[in-house]
């Protein structure tokens, strides 16, 4: 595992917090800097995925108002528009097209959106 993502069972918020069909950045403070995650919900299923956009290693959206999605289809980043899959991250369309997000696992319970186990 990356020394850069959560461990498994970290908790990163509430469901509830997160608009279904939509996205929600996270951060947190870490020992290295600042851990900035990406959220994206379909129902009860979250997609996590670090946000930095394989292309320039920026984020992708610097607040929530500003993500750019079609809900449970793509993302977009903010600066060239690469075009991200919803539910793995990699990217169809734009610059980085090929790559992919860093995906960090997540799994629902009792409400709690946490860090599953690593494949
Ligand atoms: S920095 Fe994201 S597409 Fe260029």
């Amino acid at each position: 595992m990356n020394s850069t993502v959560p461990a498994s069972g970290f908790k990163v918020g509430a469901l509830e917090e997160i608009p279904d069909g939509g996205g929600r950045i996270f951060q947190f403070p870490t020992a290295q800097g600042e851990l900035c995650l990406l959220v994206l919900r379909s129902d009860d299923c979250c997609y996590g995925y670090i946000n930095r956009c394989p292309h320039f290693g920026v984020p992708l959206a610097t607040c929530d108002s500003q993500l750019l999605y079609e809900s449970n289809h793509w993302i977009k980043c903010n600066v060239h528009y690469a075009r991200f899959r919803w539910m793995d991250g990699f990217c169809e369309a734009g610059e980085c097209a090929g790559e992919s997000l860093q995906r960090v696992p997540l799994e629902v319970r009792n409400g709690k959106v946490l860090v599953a186990e690593y494949p």
